[in-house]
């Protein structure tokens, strides 16, 4: 049985953090050493995570002090260009210490593990960096992996994210009146995940953001074009095959409903649509942005750097 083991999270305060409290809070081996947030410094953490039942209150720590506690492992859930400062000071005070950093500030550096796990793992190899895949960039990812060696051109991807894809800092892309009866287009082309699947997949994709009305969850309609003709049975099952052992990527037959994904912590790949001639296919993937596109994949990371099960806190049927 591995030893109990403890871990800060910094930027508690937003969606991603919440939700990792939680996640946390079912953990039978991992305890919060601490959660950093400005604004809800010195306020209990159960008034803002109700499934929180400790007494632990928000603080306020820079990046010395969240190095001076020695955790065994830090999760940095800051926006994108603010980890460095906390990851210096961890690497100078507790190098041991396992950094999860949630932003795509470590996503394009090879010394830091790139933590997908269904696609990833085999290259784990006891690193305690991690840098963990951007929620859209996961979506992608799982849905054209099966087809990678496949491909007759680079896929094209509409993707489609709640607004609580877009932090708690106030912009058109998290604004509900903006949001109303609305479909916000934005960063066309060149978005940071289109770099990240691009590089990590290592093939260029062309991927297409909107942000919608609604708070959680990202549908991603991805256009493949195959190399070979396919049929549909055949597609399905050679998805069906590649994540038979993945309790937290589920494919489905008809395209799956983001409605439905909400809340849950895998991710759900279907449609299989192909066209006449059976070199074009359309596959859905949907998954909550802020479980397995953020929470559900972390929480996959510390298990597999702290020596525990994967899964482990981690709802799966
Ligand atoms: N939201 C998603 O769906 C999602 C999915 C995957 C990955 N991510 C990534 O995960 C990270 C966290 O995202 P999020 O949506 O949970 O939260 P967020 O709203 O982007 O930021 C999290 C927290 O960071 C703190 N913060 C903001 N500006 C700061 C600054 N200048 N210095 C120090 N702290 C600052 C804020 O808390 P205080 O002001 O109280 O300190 C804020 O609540 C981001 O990098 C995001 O790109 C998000």
């Amino acid at each position: 049985m591995p030893a109990p083991r403890n871990i800060g999270i910094v930027g508690a305060r937003g969606h991603t953090g919440a939700e990792l409290i939680r996640l946390i809070a079912r953990h039978p081996l991992l305890d919060v050493a601490f959660v950093s947030s400005r604004e809800l410094a010195g306020q209990s953490v159960a008034a803002q995570v109700p499934e929180f039942a400790g007494k632990l209150r928000y603080e306020n720590l820079d990046a010395a002090a969240v190095a001076a506690r020695r955790a065994d492992a830090v999760v940095l859930a800051l926006p994108n260009g603010m980890a460095a400062p906390f990851v210096a000071a961890i690497d100078a005070q507790n190098p041991q210490c396992v950094v999860v950093d949630l932003s795509a500030d470590y996503r394009f550096n090879d010394t830091w593990y790139y933590g997908l796990p269904e696609l990833t793992r085999g290259r784990y190899a006891g690193q305690r960096r991690i840098s963990n895949p951007g929620c859209y960039a996961t979506a992608m990812q799982l849905a054209i992996a099966p087809l990678k060696d496949m491909l007759a051109a680079p896929p094209a991807c509409f993707g489609v994210s709640g607004y609580s894809g877009a932090g708690t800092t106030p912009s058109d892309k998290n604004d509900p009146e903006k949001l109303r009866d609305n479909l916000m287009p934005y960063a066309l082309v060149d978005h940071t995940h289109e770099r990240e699947v691009t590089r990590h997949l290592g093939m260029p994709v062309e991927f297409m953001p909107h942000v919608a009305s609604y708070f959680r969850g990202i549908t991603m309609t991805v256009n493949i074009w195959l190399d070979r003709a396919m049929t549909r049975d055949a597609i399905l099952q050679h998805y069906r095959q590649h994540y038979a052992k993945e309790p937290l990527v589920r494919v489905v037959d008809a395209a799956p409903w983001v409605s439905t994904i909400a809340g849950r912590y895998h991710a759900e790949i279907g449609g299989f649509a192909v066209a006449p001639g059976g070199k074009r296919v359309v596959v859905v993937a949907t998954l909550d942005n802020l479980l397995k596109g953020a929470a559900t994949q972390a929480m996959q990371n510390l298990n597999l750097a702290l020596g525990f099960a994967e899964l482990e806190a981690i709802p799966h049927e």
